[in-house]
């Protein structure tokens, strides 16, 4: 057995250093919970940036990756196999679309939406060829990718990356104004919105941004496109984020809050953190701009992939994971607004769902909230900062109303007993 001082010097002397994960090694997950090598236990609350909704290991989910690994696994899209259309349908219904194009992580996703967008824009909307815009929010996270990172005004994510891919007008976040502006000029093909900045700290719009944005778009005939790679599956109370003050947990009629996106795009909790699975979702209209050979990924829409996705999609129905992560997370928010009100070190906590952060009371470029996740580490909660002073506190979904009162507890000691 590898001891934690040594599976972090591995990875400090063989990997790229292209993470700075926090000082602990984790070996076994199951539920809420992890451990690391010496036994010791731990509350996940940040559940692989929100891959792993269902709860580590599920068993179901574990069961129907074990079982179709013993029959079949990959055959590539060269022909075809007999999960993908059953997962092609399922999806569909599910999420209430005409089409899925599958693929495998979440930028692949991004990726894809942002291709069919374009193309859309060329052979359906008119505009002339290399000459597409998107409109992307700064502060925006949608992955890694040269492209992606095209768009992104994180120096971290940026710098020294370039030549970059141009053809994305960057507006505030949250401005509505500025997106009816953005959306006069002529060649503007869609528009790409996390409805939560997950990475840039939680950030939660208006509550008309996303209902109005979609609006706005119709009208300029631009694609509104929802990446829900981290709020979707339940995450923020709902199936979706932009299933709006909807609390039902699956698919459902969604008949007043919901807003449809001209596309969706789904990742990380779509397979529970088993297996890496994305989607883009989208009607006819614009699913079928793309024909053979314009688009794939060699293990996209593999039978391993699909049969774990299925399986992680009726866990959230099953176990009603949308109400409890809305339950839980108005009980999360208010007991930390205790603390906020308490401490000088909490400032603010917001969120929806169980996708909430809590702004510690220093600057970005200060360690205090890296110092504050280590000393909740040493009493049994893992999270992680983002963005310096902005702490991610994003459990799995199936965690009990009792557990999450054992957190609240740590948060609370911990703060008790720090200094800054
Ligand atoms: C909103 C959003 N989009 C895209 C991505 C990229 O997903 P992946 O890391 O699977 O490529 C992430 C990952 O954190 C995300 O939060």
């Amino acid at each position: 057995m590898i001891s934690s001082k040594d599976a972090i010097q591995l990875e400090d002397q063989y990997g790229a250093h292209n993470y700075h994960p926090l000082p602990v090694v984790l070996e076994k997950g199951k539920g809420v919970f992890v451990w690391d090598p010496e036994g010791n236990k731990y509350f996940d609350f940040l559940s692989a940036y929100s891959a792993v909704n269902q709860g580590h290991c599920h068993p179901k989910i574990t069961k129907a990756l074990v079982d179709q690994a013993h029959t079949l696994t990959l055959t590539s899209r060269a022909f075809y196999n007999n999960v993908l259309g059953e997962y092609e349908k399922y999806m569909s219904e599910y999420f209430g679309f005409d089409k899925v194009l599958p693929m495998n992580t979440g930028a692949e996703g991004v990726e894809t939406a942002i291709k069919v967008c374009r193309k859309w824009a060329y052979e359906k909307k008119g505009i002339k060829e290399n000459e597409a815009q998107i409109i992307v929010c700064e502060d925006n996270f949608h992955g890694r990718t040269t492209t992606v990172i095209s768009f992104s005004n994180d120096p971290d994510a940026k710098k020294n990356f370039g030549p970059y891919t141009p053809g994305f007008i960057k507006i505030p976040y949250n401005d509505l104004k500025a997106l009816e502006e953005a959306l006069k000029e002529p060649n503007v093909a869609g528009f790409l919105v996390e409805p939560i900045q997950g990475e840039a700290g939680v950030v939660v719009p208006d509550e008309n941004f996303i209902s109005e944005s979609a609006r706005l778009c119709k009208e300029a005939n631009a694609l509104f496109i929802a990446d829900e790679i981290q709020t979707g599956i339940a995450r923020t109370g709902g199936l979706l984020a932009v299933c709006g003050d909807c609390s039902c947990s699956g698919h459902c009629e969604r008949q007043n809050s919901y807003t449809k996106p001209n596309i969706l795009i789904l990742g990380k909790a779509l397979s529970g953190g088993a297996y890496p699975v994305s989607a883009i979702l989208a009607d006819d209209n614009v699913m079928d701009v793309i024909k053979p050979g314009q688009h794939g990924s060699t293990y996209g829409g593999n039978p391993l992939g699909c049969k774990v996705a299925m399986t992680a999609l009726e866990v959230v129905d099953d176990e009603n994971l949308a109400q409890n992560a809305r339950t839980l997370g108005n009980l999360f928010r208010s007991e930390m607004k205790k603390l906020v009100d308490s401490s000088d070190l909490f400032v603010k906590v917001r969120g929806k769902g169980l996708l909430n952060a809590v702004i510690i009371n220093d600057n970005p470029e200060s360690d205090t909230a890296w110092r504050f996740c280590l000393a909740l580490k040493e009493n049994g909660l893992l999270a992680k900062p983002t963005h310096g002073n902005i702490i991610r506190f994003a459990p799995p979904l199936v965690m009990t109303e009792s557990q999450l009162m054992d957190c609240v507890e740590i948060i609370r000691k911990t703060l008790e007993n720090f200094s800054k």
